[in-house]
Order: structure tokens, then C-alpha cells, then sequence
């Protein structure tokens, strides 16, 4: 477990009557109770809202567990739900998209704009070649391409598998020859504080050792000189004004089970897991969690700041905000450049009503002080929202007070790329205890439970797990169901829950508390590492045999990481080796991967079957107990 703090289980926040006036939910006991009573039926309810060329025969299909089926037998398309079934309706005029680049660059789209470009980078991927069931590597910064992109791709049917900007090379080639992508859509760079990040010139590397890509499409936002490829690399522009790209484009017919895209994420061995989603249960959803924890309504200018590239911004940017017919708000850059308050500033030039943001940028833009928000208009917020780790009593008063003037309710939402959308997550009417995600969302069972699978009491520390299936969960880890069954679903097996991989607590109130993984996953400021991953990294490096990565408390990151490794003989640890060292995790990963540290050591504590115990290193850095030593080998 990575983070740990004992928060105050009795600081309570009531909403204030004009939240309770506005809640979509008033009453958030009697609709989990409805739910509960029968989740099949409630499912339905909530698809209902949605189109569908086919209904559905049958809500849940239970007979292959823990591979479960949802709305077997229907017909959609997510991007019909998205796109579509707007433009005929009077949102073909609303905002669907508020752009800003770092660099002040600014642009929008109305739901008919967005609905046409989608419509012509649709047809564009099909003059590539690009069929249903293909996947399509996307690998771009926070521009509205980006969002094109993977909406075209549901459009035609095809398996978007984004990338994070923020990933290797090595990171990049790894994806795409797990997901074998033939097509891969990119930009030449991104802005990050004021600097160029040259992303096709890592593509062009990643691409160099994964032939297998035939087609990359290239977003010019930068405009620096890159290396274009005659018959492989195309710009996009050029491409969207080509007579193929016509602004008409029927979309697809998909099964509620088609795939619709593969996320990677870190898991307890080395190799990144894609996880898979598909087109009917993700959006029921995605969609129904977003409208009623942020009661987003057509008044709403919707802000989520993460990055499309992570599930928060495959759920809560890509897709629910535009399947609900929102105005949402994307931003390029960094949160504090050119300065502390550019946040701030955009919240307020746009008129933001909803923010939903990660602790750590939250403790990061605390540090420089209440003055910098304190000089923009913060009066039209009405909600708040935090995601990705726990967040400390402290940084939920600060948002609360300096960001939301004490008038906007935090909504702690607690979920995980496999999950699809919020878990364990308050709604405005529901009184709130900083620190903690309250309760589960309606037609979603959890539990803290011990080993054996019995309920712990409240106060005490256990796995949290999920006990019934539900329409967002993950189909699959691609290209390895063994791994779907052991990883979630074999700890429990006798009883079929889901393991979520985080301990937590719950209190006498039934609100949970989430303590932090207990697997070998690290959170850095959010995102999410495995310890073999970066392990792994480093042991490619010639001059180390083997390394053990741990994660460490840090205040404003969450947690850091740090590494020992055992050198081969004959090399001599210097200062200048740690440098490279970092620099080849860099290149191996990517920048979130670093170490802060690298000590160099002489042996790793091992469990006697040789296992390395990551608890007794990290004991030895936080102070705490070391626990049960009696397997340790040396
Ligand atoms: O440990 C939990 C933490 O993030 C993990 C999931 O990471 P990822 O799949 O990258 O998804 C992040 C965005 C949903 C969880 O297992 N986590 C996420 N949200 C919270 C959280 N921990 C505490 N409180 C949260 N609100």
C-alpha cells in the first residue's frame, strides 16, 4: 500500500439547499436500495436513454463467468451516441468543444462542426484501409484531433488503443505490437511549458522497431521540421482536404459487444495489460455516472483536466460529456504556465460550472498560494471533483475553500481503468467527509473484505472488492484472458468477485476510505507503474543484474519512486551512472517513470523462493514496521 494517512472520520460537509434544489438525485438511499433490488432492471432503465438501432434481448449474460455479456443482442454505436443523434436535434448549434492551447491558441466546435470533422477523418481511415475490428494506435498531446480521432475510429468500428504522450518510444513500440496496429495517428509535437515535445520523432523510432505500422497520420500543431516518410507518413490536413474526406459518413453498426477500444495499463508483472472495453455497457455507463455525480445539465461548461490518453479522459472527456450533450472545456498545456494561475484563468474566461481534476495537481497549484486564484472570478463553479489517488484531508480543504469558496461540494470519485467510470463516488445531495469517495454509485456492490472473504469491521483494513458484475467492467486483459481470471477474479474465485488490487476501509457510517494499492503498483502523481516495469527497465541497462523499485510518500506527487539495483561485477557505481540510469528509464518508459532515487546496493532482501521484499526496503526508507521477517533469506 502506497499512501496512508488516518483521516478524520467525523469532519461532515452538507450540501447547501440550492445544491439540493439542482441534484438530478435527490435522494441517493432509496435509488441505491432500488438498485439493488433488481441491477439488471435498473441497467436497462439507464440504456434506455440511449439509442439503439437493435434493443437488446437479454440485459446480462452470466453463462461464461467472469466473461460477462451486456445488452446481448443490441445494436449501437457510441459515437452515435456521442455525435449523431444530436446533430438532429437543436445541439447541432451547442458548444460540444472549447479548446486552448498552451500557447493561446484557441479554437471550438459545435456539435455539428465536431460531428463533421469526425465524419471526414471517418472516411479518410477507411480510404487507409481501416475496417471494424482493426486497431489504431493514436499517440498525439490534448488537441481536438486527438478526440477526432478515436470518435472516427468508433464511427468505423475500429479498436482505438491511445497512447499517452507522455510514453517512450520503447513504451509506444511495445503497444502497438500487442494491439497490431496498422494504422498509428499522431502529431508532429506538443506544447508543454513553453517547450517542444517532439512526438513524431518518437513515433519514427517506435515505428522503425514495429514495421508492422503501414499508414501514420500526422496532426501539424507545432509546425517544427520533421522527417516525412514518402508512402507510409500523411498529414492530416492534407488528407481532410481530399474529396474522400466526405463530411457524410454512416457510422457503423456494432454489436453492444464489439471492442471499442484497448487501454494499457500497469499491472503486477512487467508487461503493461491492454485492457478492453467495448461499445454497449461502457457507454450505459460512463454516461450515467457522469450525469448524475456531476449533475451535468445544459447550463454546464464541463471541465476534466486529465488527459484523453488515461481512462478519465477516454470516459469523462472523449465520450460521457458528449453522449450527455455537454460543453466541455480542453486545455493543451500545463497547469502552471506561463504561470500558477493559468487554471484559474481558464475557469474563469469560459465560465467553467463543473472542475474535476487529481490531487496532485491540486496539491501542486496549493503550494503557490491562495493569491493566484484568488485574482480570477471563481463565482461560476458549482462543483468540484478529485480522482486518481487518495486525497489528504488538507488539499480537499484547500479546493474547497480557496477554488470553490466553500459553496461547491467535492465529488471523490473512486474508479480505475478497468472499472470504466466511478465506483465508489458521492453525489451533491450526499453529505461528504474529506478523504473519502463515500459510497458506492447505484447498482455497484463493494465490500472490505479479509482473506478469507468475510466482511471486515468497520475501521479495519481489507481488499476491497467488487461483488456483482456491471455494464463498464472490462471484457477482457487483449490477447490474455488467463490473466483477466487471475489477476481480478482468482482471489475470490469460490464467490466470483473482482479484486480491485487497493486495500481500504469502511467506517461506521458505510463510507469507504481507500488506502492505496496493495499490489506492486505505484501512483506518481496519479499515474499508474508498475514496480516490474520499472524494474525491468532498469535490469535492461548493461550495467545492472537487478533492481527492486519501490513507491514513496511524497507530498505534492503522491508518491515518488524509488530504486536499488545490483550492479554486475565490474562496474563501478558513480554518480554519473545514477544520470544514466535515469536517463535510460526515460527512453525505456518515459518521463513519469523516473526514479527520484537510484541507491546502489549490494544484495536485495529475498524471500527464500527468491522473491524480492519490496515492504522490507521500503520499511527501511518510511520507517515503518518491517513486518513478518521470517522468510527474508539474508
Ligand atoms: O488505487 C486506486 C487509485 O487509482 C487506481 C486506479 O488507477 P487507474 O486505473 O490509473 O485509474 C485512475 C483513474 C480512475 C485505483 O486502484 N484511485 C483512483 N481514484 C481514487 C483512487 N484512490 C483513492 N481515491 C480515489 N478517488
Amino acid at each position: 500500500m502506497s499512501q496512508e494517512f488516518a483521516p478524520p472520520t467525523s469532519e461532515w460537509y452538507y450540501p447547501s439547499e440550492e445544491v439540493k434544489k439542482r441534484a438530478i438525485i435527490g435522494d441517493y438511499e432509496a435509488l441505491y436500495k432500488q438498485a439493488q433490488g433488481d441491477p439488471e432492471a435498473f441497467w436497462a432503465e439507464q440504456a434506455e436513454n440511449l439509442h439503439w438501432f437493435e434493443r437488446w434481448t437479454q440485459v446480462l449474460d452470466r453463462s461464461n463467468a467472469p466473461f460477462y455479456k451486456w445488452f446481448v443482442g443490441g445494436k449501437t454505436n457510441i459515437a452515435y451516441n456521442a455525435l449523431d443523434r444530436h446533430v438532429k436535434t437543436w445541439r447541432r448549434n451547442k458548444l460540444a468543444l472549447i479548446w486552448e492551447g498552451e500557447n493561446g491558441d484557441k479554437a471550438s466546435y459545435s456539435y455539428w462542426r465536431l460531428w463533421r470533422e469526425v465524419n471526414k477523418f471517418a472516411n479518410v481511415l477507411k480510404s487507409l484501409g481501416v475496417k471494424k475490428g482493426d486497431r489504431v494506435t493514436v499517440y498525439m498531446g490534448r488537441i481536438p484531433e486527438l478526440m477526432i480521432a478515436m470518435l472516427a475510429c468508433a464511427k468505423v468500428g475500429a479498436v482505438h488503443s491511445v497512447v499517452y504522450g507522455g510514453f517512450s518510444e520503447n513504451a509506444l513500440a511495445d503497444r502497438i505490437e500487442d494491439a497490431q496496429s496498422r494504422v498509428l495517428i499522431t502529431t508532429d509535437g506538443a506544447w508543454l511549458r513553453g517547450n517542444i515535445i517532439k512526438l513524431k520523432d518518437i513515433v519514427d523510432e517506435a515505428v522503425r522497431r514495429q514495421p508492422i505500422v503501414e499508414s501514420v497520420i500526422v496532426v501539424k500543431r507545432t509546425g517544427h521540421d520533421v522527417s516525412m516518410e514518402q508512402g507510409r507518413d500523411y498529414w492530416y490536413h492534407d488528407l481532410m482536404s481530399l474529396p474522400i474526406a466526405n463530411p457524410v459518413c454512416e457510422t457503423t453498426v456494432m454489436d453492444a459487444e464489439d471492442p471499442l477500444f484497448i487501454l494499457y495499463t500497469s499491472g503486477t508483472t512487467g508487461k503493461p495489460k491492454g485492457i478492453l472495453h467495448t461499445h454497449g455497457g461502457y457507454q450505459v455507463f460512463i454516461s450515467t455516472t457522469l450525469q448524475w455525480v456531476f449533475d451535468l445539465q445544459d447550463d454546464d461548461r464541463f471541465w476534466c483536466a486529465a488527459d484523453p490518453g488515461w481512462i478519465t479522459g477516454h470516459s469523462y472527456i472523449v465520450y460521457a460529456p458528449l453522449i450527455l450533450g455537454a460543453t466541455e472545456i480542453l486545455y493543451e498545456g500545463a497547469p502552471n504556465y506561463p504561470f500558477p494561475d493559468r487554471w484559474w484563468r481558464i475557469v474563469a474566461e469560459y465560465g467553467v460550472t463543473v472542475m474535476y481534476t487529481a490531487p496532485t495537481a491540486i496539491r501542486s497549484l496549493m503550494r503557490f498560494g491562495d493569491a493566484w486564484p484568488n485574482r480570477h472570478d471563481l463565482s461560476t463553479l458549482r462543483l468540484l471533483g478529485s480522482v486518481g489517488e487518495p486525497i489528504n484531508p488538507e488539499a480537499w480543504r484547500w479546493f474547497y475553500r480557496v477554488i470553490g469558496k466553500e459553496r461547491c461540494p467535492i465529488m471523490d470519485t473512486w474508479w480505475q481503468t478497468e472499472t470504466a467510470g466511478f465506483m465508489i463516488a458521492p453525489m451533491p445531495s450526499v453529505p461528504l467527509k474529506p478523504g473519502s469517495g463515500t459510497r458506492p454509485f447505484p447498482g455497484i456492490e463493494v465490500d472490505v473484505v479479509d482473506e478469507k472473504g468475510e466482511s471486515c469491521a468497520p475501521g479495519v483494513d481489507g481488499n476491497l472488492v467488487i461483488k456483482t458484475p456491471w455494464p463498464g467492467m472490462l471484457r477482457t486483459v487483449y490477447r490474455d484472458p488467463d490473466r483477466y481470471v487471475r489477476q481480478y477474479f482468482s482471489t475470490y474465485d469460490d464467490k466470483g468477485w473482482y479484486l480491485t488490487g487497493d486495500s481500504a476501509r469502511k467506517d461506521e457510517d458505510g463510507y469507504y476510505w481507500i488506502i492505496g494499492r496493495n499490489d506492486d503498483v505505484i501512483k506518481v502523481s496519479g499515474y499508474r507503474l508498475g514496480t516490474a516495469e520499472v524494474e525491468s527497465g532498469l535490469v535492461s541497462h548493461p550495467a545492472v543484474a537487478e533492481a527492486a523499485a519501490i513507491g514513496v510518500p511524497d507530498d505534492v506527487r503522491g508518491n515518488v519512486i524509488y530504486a536499488y539495483c545490483m550492479l554486475r561485477a565490474g562496474v563501478e557505481p558513480s554518480e554519473a551512472l545514477v544520470d544514466k540510469l535515469k536517463e535510460h528509464i526515460r527512453h525505456e518508459i518515459g518521463p513519469i517513470a523516473v526514479p527520484t532515487k537510484i541507491e546502489f546496493v549490494a544484495s536485495l532482501p529475498k524471500t527464500r523462493s527468491g522473491k524480492i521484499m519490496r515492504r522490507v526496503l521500503k520499511a527501511r526508507v518510511t520507517g515503518a514496521p518491517e513486518g513478518d521477517l521470517s522468510t527474508l533469506e539474508e
